[in-house]
């Protein structure tokens, strides 16, 4: 197969795909238009929920156009670099016709300077920590590219350390945090989204300026709910092929619920990471997780 396990590779001090730091040119030159919408997240925070979320509320809930295609075909992920001859995602991003919804990892230092050149929107979604970690631990077994993750105990001690792939966790949720007093960037948690699906879907579409009929905001939210995704193949990552993400190891849409890192943490290691987080992200001017 084409696809194998790269190592990681620091770009500004962010551990990378070694594939992504080897191409990093052409990502941090990536020119974007000023009707772009950018959809930055940490790894594993509800990315493709949010994709899919954007993608049924610009569509008024068109269920055969949203399933047009597969979720990384309607909006690329900017700074993946996969073996020839896959384009990568800015070579992806040059042929997708605008307004393109393009989706990144990259904490808020890396993103390419002409977004925030063009005023661009952003939509941020974050995770509490422990439920990232864990899903990121089920991905990294599933995902043929990541590095392996190896033992769980040591996996989790290199989160909190943020030597994962796009680095600390902690640093990229207070980022986006602290930028967003200056950029258009809406801010939105994982948790709430599963606590009251129609309000963040509002507080979306009133960020991209658009009203959803109560008819509308029901579809959307019907369609990208856990099982409806889960079973759509246009939206469950099952269209790429298994060498690279292997759904019998772990399915993408694996849970999504809040709390399963109950099912995967010790008590001890609970605890460790309670005052670790104490620790870290002491002081104002940080965002404020529920993980319960
Ligand atoms: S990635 O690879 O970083 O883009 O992954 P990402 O999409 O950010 O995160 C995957 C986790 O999000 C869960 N998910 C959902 N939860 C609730 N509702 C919906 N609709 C939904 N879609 C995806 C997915 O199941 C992964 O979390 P875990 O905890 O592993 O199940």
């Amino acid at each position: 197969g084409v696809f194998r396990r790269f190592p990681l590779v620091p770009v500004a001090g962010i551990p990378l795909m070694e594939p992504i730091a080897q191409q990093w040119g052409p990502i941090a030159t990536f020119r974007a238009r000023p009707d772009d919408l950018l959809i930055a997240t940490y790894p594993k925070s509800g990315t493709t929920w949010m994709q899919e979320i954007v993608d049924l509320v610009l569509c008024g809930a068109d269920e055969a156009w949203a399933q047009r295609a597969p979720t990384h075909v309607r909006s690329p992920f900017l700074e993946i670099c996969s073996p020839p001859p896959i384009p990568s995602g800015v070579q992806q991003l040059e042929q997708t016709p605008p307004p393109r919804v393009i989706k990144t990892h990259l904490p808020v230092q890396l993103v390419p300077e002409s977004f925030w050149d063009n005023d661009c929107k952003v939509i941020y979604v974050a995770r509490n920590p422990k439920d990232t970690v864990v899903s990121y631990y089920f991905f990294d077994q599933m995902n043929k590219t990541q590095p392996e993750p190896g033992p769980w105990p040591a996996y989790l001690q290199r989160f909190m350390r943020g030597e994962l792939a796009w680095g600390s966790w902690y640093d990229h949720v207070c980022g986006y945090w602290a930028a967003r007093e200056q950029r258009r960037i809406l801010y939105v948690f994982y948790e709430d989204m599963k606590e009251d699906p129609g309000r963040e879907v509002q507080k979306v579409a009133s960020f991209l300026g658009a009203a959803l009929s109560s008819e509308v905001l029901a579809r959307v939210i019907q369609l990208s709910s856990f099982a409806a995704m889960r079973d759509n193949p246009m939206a469950n990552y099952s269209s790429v092929p298994h060498t690279l993400l292997d759904p019998a190891i772990s399915p993408f849409l694996r849970r999504g619920e809040v709390g399963d890192w109950k099912n995967h943490f010790t008590v001890a290691q609970n605890e460790a990471f309670d005052a670790h987080y104490q620790n870290r992200m002491a002081g104002p001017g940080v965002p404020h997780f529920r993980s319960q």
